[in-house]
């Protein structure tokens, strides 16, 4: 498999989908309350892809090799939960923390976000590792523009990370995304300077770390369903995803809404305005 390069279409096709996926985690952020079920959380978000936003919920019967198909709309990935949780009938409780990881296909484009939920009150170590985690995947994001590499975005989270006390999950990365749902290149969220695949215009791809409270080492889940992955330590995991765009200039965050939470201070607003250099 390839890089592909997004053409005009393409990309505008990238945005709606990218958009409408992020305007579904909008949708659900009111609903993730103490006593809600993580099924009740699926078909909120399987009714509202499907009879309101006019998308198909990709992760629905996704069956990578090696994989059984998955069996529901959206990822939900609670506490020691790194990714890839299945949605169950245990009502979430206060202080839990949760990961909704949603893609939606919209005239054959895939949109892919996910959010960190604090349910209820919350420990300060939980709220902080969601709010150094969300930090990180933007630390990565303001390293893309063309000339740019891979190992720039993964080195950046990595650091930033790491200087925190937490620690990268290294089997699970970010990925290119277009008419299919996980396209080269993989988007590794650690990483050294000037290595890996130069960024070009018109890639589009996620950037969606991983990061431990604990050590870095993950396993299977107990629920032994051949996805949810956990930590080997039990240490509270999380995770934030955006679907990016790289512009002529910089970058573009495709998977932005009215409910999208702010931009870091640190971020350089001036990319976000850029006109492109080129038509
Ligand atoms: N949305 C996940 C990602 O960010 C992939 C989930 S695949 C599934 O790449 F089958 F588990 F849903
Ligand atoms: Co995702
Ligand atoms: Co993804």
């Amino acid at each position: 498999m390839s890089i592909t390069y997004k053409d005009a279409a393409g990309i505008e096709g990238m945005r709606v989908a990218c958009r409408l996926a992020s305007e579904l985690l909008d949708f659900l952020t009111p609903f993730v309350k103490p006593g809600v079920t993580t099924n009740e959380i699926d078909r909120l978000a399987h009714d509202y892809m499907t009879q309101v936003q006019g998308t198909i919920p990709a992760t629905l019967g996704y069956q990578p090799p090696g994989y059984a198909p998955y069996p529901k709309s959206l990822c939900s990935s609670v506490n020691h939960q790194v990714c890839h949780g299945i949605p169950n009938d245990k009502p979430l409780k206060k202080g839990d923390i949760v990961n909704l990881d949603v893609t939606g296909i919209k005239d054959g484009w895939h949109g892919d976000s996910s959010r960190m939920f604090l349910v209820g009150e919350t420990s300060i170590a939980a709220k902080r590792l969601c709010q150094i985690t969300y930090e990180a995947m933007w630390q990565g994001i303001m390293r893309v523009k063309p000339g740019a590499r891979l190992g720039d975005i993964g080195f950046a989270i990595q650091t930033f990370a790491e200087k925190q006390g937490f620690s990268i999950v290294r089997e699970f990365c970010g990925h290119g995304i277009g008419a299919r749902f996980h396209e080269d290149p993989q988007v590794m969220h650690y990483g050294r300077p000037g290595t890996q695949e130069e960024l070009k215009p018109g890639m589009t791809f996620t950037i969606e770390p991983m990061i431990n409270a604990g050590k870095r080492d993950i396993k299977d889940g107990p629920e032994k369903d051949g996805w949810s992955i956990v930590t080997r330590d039990h240490s509270l995991s999380a995770q934030w995803e955006h679907t990016i765009l790289v512009t002529e200039t910089s970058y573009e965050v495709l998977t932005l809404s009215a409910g999208s939470p702010p931009i870091p201070a640190f971020v350089p607003q001036n990319k976000l305005a850029e006109v492109p250099v080129s038509a």
